[in-house]
């Protein structure tokens, strides 16, 4: 059995296939760089222009046709409607043309299963952390539980919106960890609300800080403190819920200071730390194929009008049939 899946809830489009033996064949991922934030509209319009020629392009890559697929996939939610329209539509219109089952997936839950895929983790508390999502869950009583979340906007995005602030481009994210390495500390707002996280008061200082202190400060600064905010919330669901794993998700991931932060936790715990692999951190197209793979293996059946898309779609609204 071989899945066709189709990622599409923000600014990157991604067609990955994956087997039954959950073999990624080909995982192939198109956007258009941004130099401001996600424009919603422009991102369907570069989707809707480009998705035939990379569904087609993944299959060429590994000289496969419809004919050798048995299943599509698509990313359901949550993200912003337009993209995940065209998600939507095309997987419709394959299913519907070449007779194959469709299941919709949920974005966020296709992260921590990829994770869960390709490490060791076997059940981890999961810290998920994007442009757009910034979230802790773990398994329990057969739903992905979140034990915290952001108030206001995710980890990568004030990181991208500081960086766009102080002209370091888009994205924000490896520069501004770059400039880090050369900054000293300034005291930044810290605000952690119960198990949630509050990133946009973290924003505005971190943006006036630039009239007083050097970038790389401000970098370094803004690090240290989001990434600790993290990392206590983390410490806290660890404890909670007995987990003795911690698995990293998400675009933010790749960050070399975050890793080390939640590594030397999880350490001093006596906790396992895993990272998704680098290329399977950010929004793709194999993660979405795996989970749809693991639904439809486990009885997730979906009509076509039922795959209409649910933007706010939350993980812990997903029944885990597989585990
Ligand atoms: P989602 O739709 O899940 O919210 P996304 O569209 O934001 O995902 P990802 O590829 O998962 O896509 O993540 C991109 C984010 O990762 C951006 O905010 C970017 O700045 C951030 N990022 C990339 N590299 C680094 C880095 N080295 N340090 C910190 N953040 C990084
Ligand atoms: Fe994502």
């Amino acid at each position: 059995m071989k899945c066709l899946g189709i990622e599409a809830t923000a600014e990157k489009l991604g067609i990955g296939i994956v087997n039954i033996k959950s073999e990624i064949l080909t995982n192939i991922t198109k956007y258009k760089p941004l130099t401001t934030g996600i424009h919603p509209r422009e991102a369907a319009q570069h989707h809707a222009e480009n998705i035939k020629d990379l569904i087609k392009e993944a299959l060429q890559k590994v000289e496969l046709s419809f004919k050798d697929i048995d299943l599509i996939s698509f990313s359901q939610g949550p993200g912003l409607g337009p993209s995940l329209r065209v998600a939507a539509v095309a997987a419709r219109t394959l299913a519907l043309k070449y007779s194959l089952p469709l299941v919709g997936v949920n974005h966020c839950v296709a992260h921590i299963e990829i994770g869960r895929l390709k490490t060791e983790a076997r059940d981890p508390l999961t810290v998920y952390v994007s442009g757009g999502n910034t979230q802790i869950t773990a398994f329990v009583s057969g739903r992905y539980r979140v034990f915290g979340e952001t108030l206001d906007i995710a980890l990568g995005n004030l990181i991208d919106q500081f960086a766009r602030t102080a002209n370091l481009g888009n994205p924000g994210g490896p520069v501004v960890e770059k400039l880090a390495k050369e900054g000293n500390y300034i005291e930044l707002p810290y605000t952690v609300k119960g198990m949630d996280l509050s990133y946009s008061g973290l924003l505005t200082a971190a943006k006036r800080a630039l009239n007083n202190y050097s970038v790389e400060d401000v970098c370094y600064s803004l690090q240290e403190v989001s990434f600790s905010m993290l990392v206590e919330v983390a410490e806290r669901a660890l404890a909670h819920t007995g987990k003795e794993e911690l698995l990293i998700a998400g675009g933010v991931g790749v960050n070399r200071r975050l890793q080390e932060m939640l590594n030397s936790m999880a350490d001093e715990r006596g906790s396992g730390f895993f990272t998704t692999p680098e290329n399977l951190l950010g929004d793709n197209g194999a993660m979405i194929a795996w989970l749809g793979i693991l639904e439809y293996t486990h009885g997730k059946r979906m009509k076509p009008e039922d795959s209409f898309v649910r933007q706010r779609w939350r993980t812990d609204e997903v029944e885990v049939l597989w585990r």
